[in-house]
């Protein structure tokens, strides 16, 4: 069946989902990016030719896919008009602006999938689509399913590494799409990595990788004597205990968290959350010399090879660390803070989540939570189930 695939969005995952679209029988690809005079650009440097992927296995061989999108732009109505599906690929600062363009262009039973959508990517959709989302599916994963890179921009990209693995939900509303979400998300992006229906979106939002970040910026800078330092520091393969342990007591409370509403709400599988120790085990595979303990883990993952942390180059060609960056900007509001709020709904506590918000909060300017309640004034701006009304878990899990 003849399928359209929208990809939104015109960084890195994007060119890759155009492009692996395109290359597929059957399949119209088209690309809408809202941002600057991207569409343009992307266009032009395309011009006549096909875009090219070239994906890497770990196994040391490699594979090129070539594929034409047939439309980039920047008008959102054009772009949606008989989309059957819309990977939503960007980061999730971004999201609501999408949600906002496509909403008055979107056909009932379309597919909207975020990948990734973050944690709190359902709510956001649902709050700024309102009525038509319901009549569409909307799924959600926990993570990109390929780590990748734009080579030359409109033209080549490079996937350095799929993940075996990739978990997420559908919540299908009063939606039929022509194929099942999950069959036709895996057809099109194809077997390299398998996606899995965990069947909760609350559960997605535990498993989200934006919990990786924060804990290891805390841990790297808190305590650092503001000396600009020779490099860049290793990212995960530099980390030291007490930033293992810290990556560790985050997995673990969102697993508590998992667990207690279990009991609250006898039936609702949570399974899905997982330690972090086996999420990395799952997701990395052979990649990893020594999974022993999650120190060992993270320093021995050659799918962490040459990941270090952002820095600013200063004038003497020394380095002092960015706290500009996404990993607290995107990953405290629409990742650490999402998981709090929804451990407040299940009455779980959670002092290393508060402990690592509260030095990131201050690194940001932002005040989310208050000791150690979500009742800062910059809550608004995440996307808590709070802040879109869901007060309980029994309202949250209504839009099942
Ligand atoms: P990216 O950084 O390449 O995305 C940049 C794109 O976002 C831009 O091309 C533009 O279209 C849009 N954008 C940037 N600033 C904007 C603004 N101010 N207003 C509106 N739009 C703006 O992102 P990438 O690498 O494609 O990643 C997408 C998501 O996947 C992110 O959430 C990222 O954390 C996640 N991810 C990416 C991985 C990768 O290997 N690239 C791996 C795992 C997760």
């Amino acid at each position: 069946e003849k399928l359209v695939v929208l990809s939104c969005g015109g960084g890195n995952g994007s060119h890759v989902t155009a492009t692996i679209t395109a290359a597929r029988p059957n399949t119209e690809s088209r690309v809408l990016t809202l941002f600057a005079d991207e569409a343009e650009r992307w266009t032009k440097a395309m011009g006549n030719d096909n875009m090219e992927v070239n994906i890497a296995y770990s196994d040391g061989t490699s594979r090129e896919v070539k594929g034409k999108p047939a439309l980039i732009t920047k008008d959102p109505a054009k772009a949606v008009k008989g989309a059957d599906i819309i990977f939503i690929v960007l980061p999730a600062f971004a999201h609501t602006d999408y949600f906002k363009a496509i909403a008055p262009h979107v056909s009932p039973n379309t597919v909207i999938v975020g990948l990734p959508g973050q944690a709190g990517f359902n709510i956001n959709c649902i709050y700024e689509m309102g009525d038509t989302s319901k009549k569409c599916a909307i799924a959600n994963f926990e993570t990109l399913p390929f780590n990748c890179r734009i080579v030359e921009f409109g033209r080549k990209a490079q996937i350095i590494g799929f993940k075996g693995y990739c978990a997420g939900s559908v919540i299908m509303g009063q939606s039929k799409p022509k194929m099942a979400p999950m069959d036709m998300i895996q057809s099109i992006l194809g077997p390299d990595c398998r996606y899995d229906d965990m069947g909760n979106f609350v559960a997605i939002y535990l498993l989200a990788k934006s919990i990786c970040h924060p804990p290891l910026m805390y841990g790297r800078w808190s305590k650092w004597d503001g000396q600009p330092l020779d490099e860049a520091p290793l990212f995960y393969q530099g980390v030291d205990q007490w930033q293992a342990d810290l990556l560790e007591g985050i997995g673990d409370e969102c697993v508590a968290i998992a667990k207690d509403i279990e009991k609250k709400r006898p039936g609702t599988k949570m399974d899905a959350v997982i330690p972090m120790l086996d999420w990395m085990k799952r997701s990395y595979c052979e990649l990893i010399a020594d999974s022993s303990t999650l120190y060992h883990a993270n320093r021995t993952n050659k799918g962490y090879d040459g990941l270090r942390h952002p820095m600013i180059r200063t004038k003497e060609g020394k380095f002092l660390p960015d706290f500009s960056t996404r990993y607290l900007s995107e990953d405290i509001p629409y990742g650490l803070v999402v998981m709090k709020g929804i451990g407040e709904l299940s009455g779980t506590k959670t002092p290393v989540i508060d402990e690592v918000i509260t030095w990131c909060q201050k690194k940001l300017g932002k005040e989310y939570l208050i000791g150690s309640e979500l009742k800062g004034k910059d809550l608004v701006e995440t996307r808590a189930p709070q802040k879109y009304g869901y007060m309980t878990l029994e309202q949250l899990f209504s839009i099942m």
